[in-house]
């Protein structure tokens, strides 16, 4: 086939020097279609808010997170955010950043956005624990999680998002040799959603379970939507307002033993059809479940332990969040079971209204629970976007 032809062609002259790699490029460019809007699509850096919050979901992620160099004080932070963000302008418009390894050259931006976020740990090896938020406190324990201290945390987080693999790369690379000598990497994780064009028509994501997943999240045109999401006007520190504050797990599932339920049994865990996303109670994906829905016997058409049930704004005091995951897959763990499930990363306005009172309620052991393990964690505040000649996280350091 194409592939193989292409695979073949590049094998042979791949070692050959510039000329052989540019019959390679053209030999095997016959496979597939020629820049489209995917690869040609542009998110804007620049904003009141960061890109990367409520940017439909691209179709990869990297995520990383650094921690300074035992040296680096305020102003080779606010250097390096400085750095980061010149970078990500140029990435993200498909222009290059300063010593450019060319990983990226061919390719449109490819919606290509980055978004940076600080730990608590940040504040304090700066001294500038007093401009800490109070909501960047440590997320309380909670029971069930076997977190890795090594992969959790950080003083800054990366998040690269875009609809190719290769931009993606690139550009955490451009990123990560700007950081030498200010920071260095402490964790990195990669994700994949599907790829643009995969299904007939744009529709929710599925999660590595099969499930429908991100039916519920708040949506642009809800009333509340920014309330929700980003740090309100009034709150402190008056640096953070319109910033966003970040929890990102990594959630593995234990794929072998949900493999074992039939779909019914999946099916009431989550509360919700595998095949359509829709409620147990009927309708289509986007219908309204109804919780007080009773079976012939008594029992709720909606488990009480449903997925659904237990996180629910409207059982958890509005708690609401944007989940913006992405699949992972690591490969196999020592056992053979599958290194795969979910990197979480959701965006609220404040975690105490968002995930902590819900994965609280979550970890008392919702239906899911036994399927999955949380392995990691971390909560950062995403400043607010910057307008052109600016940097991301500038109130912080002026
Ligand atoms: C809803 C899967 C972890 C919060 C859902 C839905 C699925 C799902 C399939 C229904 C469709 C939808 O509305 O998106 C999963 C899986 C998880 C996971 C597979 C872990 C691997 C979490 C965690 C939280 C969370 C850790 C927060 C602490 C929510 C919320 C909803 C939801 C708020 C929407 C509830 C509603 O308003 O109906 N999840 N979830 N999920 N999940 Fe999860």
């Amino acid at each position: 086939g194409l592939l193989g032809a292409a695979g073949a062609a590049g094998l042979v002259l791949g070692g050959a020097g510039g000329a052989g790699v540019a019959a390679a490029v053209a030999d095997s460019s016959g496979g597939g279609p020629a820049l489209t809007s995917l690869g040609s699509t542009a998110v804007p850096f620049h904003g009141a808010r960061q890109a990367g919050i409520t940017t439909p979901p691209q179709a990869r992620t990297v995520l990383a997170a650094y921690d300074l160099e035992p040296g680096a004080d305020r102003a080779k932070t606010a250097a390096l955010l400085r750095r980061w963000s010149d970078a990500a302008a140029r990435m993200s418009r498909g222009g290059r950043a300063d010593a450019d390894d060319q990983v990226a050259l061919d390719a449109g931006p490819s919606s290509l956005t980055v978004t940076f976020a600080f730990g608590s740990a940040l504040f304090d090896k700066l001294g500038m624990a007093d401009r800490r938020p109070a909501a960047l406190q440590p997320l309380p324990a909670f029971p069930g999680e076997e977190l890795d201290a090594a992969r959790s945390d950080g003083d800054l987080l990366v998040q690269v998002c875009a609809d190719d693999a290769l931009v993606g790369f690139h550009a955490l690379r451009t990123l990560h040799k700007l950081a030498r000598g200010t920071a260095r990497p402490r964790w990195r994780m990669a994700g994949f959603a599907r790829s643009p064009g995969a299904t007939a028509a744009p529709m929710t994501h599925r999660n590595l379970m099969g499930q429908v997943d991100g039916t519920k999240n708040p949506r642009p045109g809800d009333a509340d939507f920014e309330a929700k999401l980003f740090i309100a006007p009034t709150a402190d520190p008056v640096w953070a307002r319109g910033g966003s504050y970040v929890v990102v797990r990594r959630i593995r599932m234990l794929l072998d033993s949900w493999d074992g339920l039939d779909v019914p049994a999946q099916e009431r865990v989550i509360g919700r059809r595998k095949d359509t996303g829709a409620p147990l109670t009927g309708g289509a994906e986007r219908t309204e479940p109804d919780y007080g829905r009773r079976n012939g016997d008594g029992t709720p058409v909606i488990a009480a332990n449903a997925h659904i049930r237990v996180t629910a704004p409207e059982f958890n005091r509005g708690a609401a969040m944007l989940r913006r995951g992405y699949s992972y897959d690591d490969g196999f763990r020592p056992d053979g079971t599958a290194d795969a499930g979910l990197l979480f990363v959701a965006w609220q306005a404040d975690p105490r209204d968002g995930f902590v009172p819900v994965q609280q309620k979550l970890a008392r052991g919702d239906a899911l629970s036994p399927f999955i393990r949380h392995e990691t964690s971390g909560l950062f505040v995403a400043p607010p976007g910057c307008a052109p000649g600016g940097y991301v996280g500038q109130g912080l350091f002026e």
